[in-house]
């Protein structure tokens, strides 16, 4: 009885492998059929209690909430620390330039505030995610009790940065224009 359980594993286990094999690389070469209903995407829940399919959608609203929570106290209007009152203008954003000269793209100009797709050339990337934190400020007016993001909240600045604030306004004339030719 004991040999013969033996004999059936020896002659199993490669089948066993075998088999499990074909089955993995189906699942990994899509070969498997997705289930029809998850066609059009698993719908998103959104805080205003809407849903969506658009992951951009819902990481534009995020991002939205982070700007007007972290930022906009500050960053709003005239008189605005370093002339920079427009955090909520997403245009604005992505055509204005900093005056600080410390940061410069590889086509020799001051960092955007946001340059589509490249969050490590967007000043407002760049100063939120400089940890220890730089901004909001490490020793805000008394009157101010910011919120400084989380990773959680930088992870989503970063995705909105790379691949949600398309089209560029400047295209054509960014470092992207100036690296590729
Ligand atoms: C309590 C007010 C306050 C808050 C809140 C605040 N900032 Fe600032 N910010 C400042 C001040 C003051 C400066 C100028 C001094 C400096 O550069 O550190 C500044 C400068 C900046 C600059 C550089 C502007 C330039 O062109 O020189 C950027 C970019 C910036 N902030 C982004 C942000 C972002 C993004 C947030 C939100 C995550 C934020 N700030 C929140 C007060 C604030």
């Amino acid at each position: 009885m004991y040999k013969r359980a033996h004999l059936i594993l020896l002659v199993c286990a490669p089948l066993a492998t075998g088999c499990l094999h074909d089955f993995n690389d189906a699942a990994i070469n899509g070969e498997a059929p997705p289930p029809t209903d998850d066609l059009d995407g698993f719908p998103i829940e959104l805080d205003d209690g809407g849903t969506t399919t658009d992951v951009c959608a819902q990481n534009t609203a995020k991002v939205t909430d982070l700007l007007e929570r972290a930022c906009h106290v500050c960053h709003n209007g005239p008189g605005a620390p370093n002339g920079f009152g427009f955090i909520m203008d997403f245009n604005m954003l992505k055509t204005s330039r900093t005056f600080n000269s410390a940061y410069k793209d590889v086509d020799g100009l001051n960092f955007r505030y946001l340059t589509p797709g490249h969050p490590e050339h967007s000043f407002i990337y760049v100063r939120a995610a400089s940890y220890p934190p730089t901004m909001p400020p490490p020793q805000p007016p008394a009157d101010i009790s910011p919120y400084y993001p989380k990773t959680t909240d930088l992870s989503v600045l970063n995705y909105w940065i790379t691949s949600c604030t398309f089209p560029d306004p400047l295209a054509g004339t960014t470092m992207d224009a100036g690296t590729s030719g």
